[in-house]
């Protein structure tokens, strides 16, 4: 093993005073789906793994990208000047966007970037985002940019939704960003208002089962929740004072059926009650009451497979094993879905026999394995000390 720095320097050769290295961590979603591109509250957390970028400037104008996860690759030379959205540049199109949003603020000059991250990759985990934040937080210290976090998370997301072409809402750059050690975030997606809620578990874990399942259409089915929620807006704004789908209550769902499809009723029906639901959450998180919290979780799985229709048979086959083990408190799908991760609250001493009865069920129910991670919620987006990036081994 090796440190990420000396990983560089063989890398890119040159001096290791010379190399600084990042960190952006993935994210999971507790709770509040599919709601941030609807004005509604979503509590996301950073975890502990994420992606680091160890980079140096250059006195030319390439850059070269290398990614320890992708070593068959090779160094990826693109000039600082052509920076250009292209399918098969796969992950490296995500820091080119960040270097290409910020093209009016930097010197003309390239980079050497050497990418590692241990987040499984599509997995719902937020590994794009992170890869946007680190490159960013990197360019705006570097360069003493002067950006604010705020600004570094919007700048992010419009990488994702204008060079990348996925018309995603700001919940995953906001979390990648804001993260905060044992906090989730309660975001409010409308104003950006945001406070930290306590992620105080006690003998309880947060535990990640992912699907492995390929998320085949996930772009186009998210664009296409996005249409219908915006066209049911377009509908409802005639009869209600609104400007976002989650201005409305759950009292207001009682009125709307005649103004609205009845696929647009589902989707509307899922987008309100899951904003209430999030800050219901909130409140028994707050009160310690878990169990309360759980139930809001499975609630919130129901409402996303029934209403929103983004679940699979893969996703809810492992919700409703893990709801039938000892030491589950709730169970949900993760993030955009049609794939992905669930994320399970499960009391620490029943984790080994949820995995392996889990894992048994799983494989049977399909013809995949899942696989499984105990997490810590950890920080933001952050510049490694010099002893940490030395001491950090890839
Ligand atoms: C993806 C998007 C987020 C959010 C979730 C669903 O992760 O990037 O903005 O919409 O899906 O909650």
């Amino acid at each position: 093993m090796n440190s990420i720095v000396s990983a560089f320097i063989n890398e890119f050769s040159g001096k290791e005073e010379d190399v600084r290295v990042f960190f952006a961590p993935g994210r999971v979603n507790l709770i509040g789906e599919h709601i941030d591109y609807n004005g509604g509250h979503v509590l996301p957390c950073a975890l502990e793994i994420g992606t680091y970028l160890a980079i140096r400037e250059r006195s030319d104008s390439n850059i070269f990208f290398y990614s320890e996860n992708f070593p068959e690759a090779g160094q990826i030379k693109i000039d600082r000047h052509h920076l250009v959205k292209d399918k098969k540049d796969g992950w490296t199109n995500y820091p080119k966007g960040i270097v290409h949003e910020c093209r009016d603020l930097l010197p003309a000059t390239g980079y050497d970037m050497y990418f590692y991250g241990d987040i499984p990759n599509g997995a719902g985990l937020s590994s794009s985002a992170s890869i946007e934040l680190v490159t960013v937080h990197a360019l705006n210290t570097l360069h003493h940019l002067g950006l604010s976090k705020l600004e570094l998370v919007k700048l992010s997301q419009r990488v994702e939704n204008q060079f990348v072409g996925v018309n995603c809402g700001i919940m995953d750059q906001f979390a990648v960003g804001f993260g905060s050690l044992d906090q989730a975030v309660l975001l409010n997606s409308e104003t950006l208002d945001f406070k930290y809620v306590p992620l105080d578990l006690g003998t309880y874990s947060i535990v990640i089962v992912n699907t492995n399942k390929k998320r085949g259409l996930a772009d186009s089915a998210y664009n296409e929740r996005r249409e219908t929620c915006e066209a049911a807006l377009e509908k409802l704004k005639k009869a209600f004072p609104i400007t976002e789908l989650c201005h409305l209550s759950s009292e207001d769902l009682k009125q709307v059926g005649s103004l609205l499809t009845d696929k647009e009723m589902k989707r509307v029906r899922h987008v309100v009650t899951e904003n209430e639901r999030t800050l219901d959450a909130v409140k028994r998180l707050e009160e310690n009451d878990l169990i309360s919290f759980g139930e809001r979780m499975n609630q919130s799985h129901q409402s996303l497979r029934d209403d929103y229709e983004v679940s699979c048979h893969e996703l809810d086959v492992l919700v409703e094993a893990a709801n039938r083990q000892k030491g589950t408190v709730g169970a949900r799908m993760t993030g955009a879905g049609f794939g992905g991760c669930t994320v399970t609250i499960v009391e620490d001493q029943h984790i080994e026999a949820f995995k392996t009865n889990v894992a048994k069920e799983y494989s049977r129910l399909t013809s995949l394995e899942a696989d499984f991670y105990t997490v810590k919620v950890g920080g933001g987006t952050r510049e490694l000390t010099k002893p940490e990036a030395l001491a950090f081994k890839i």
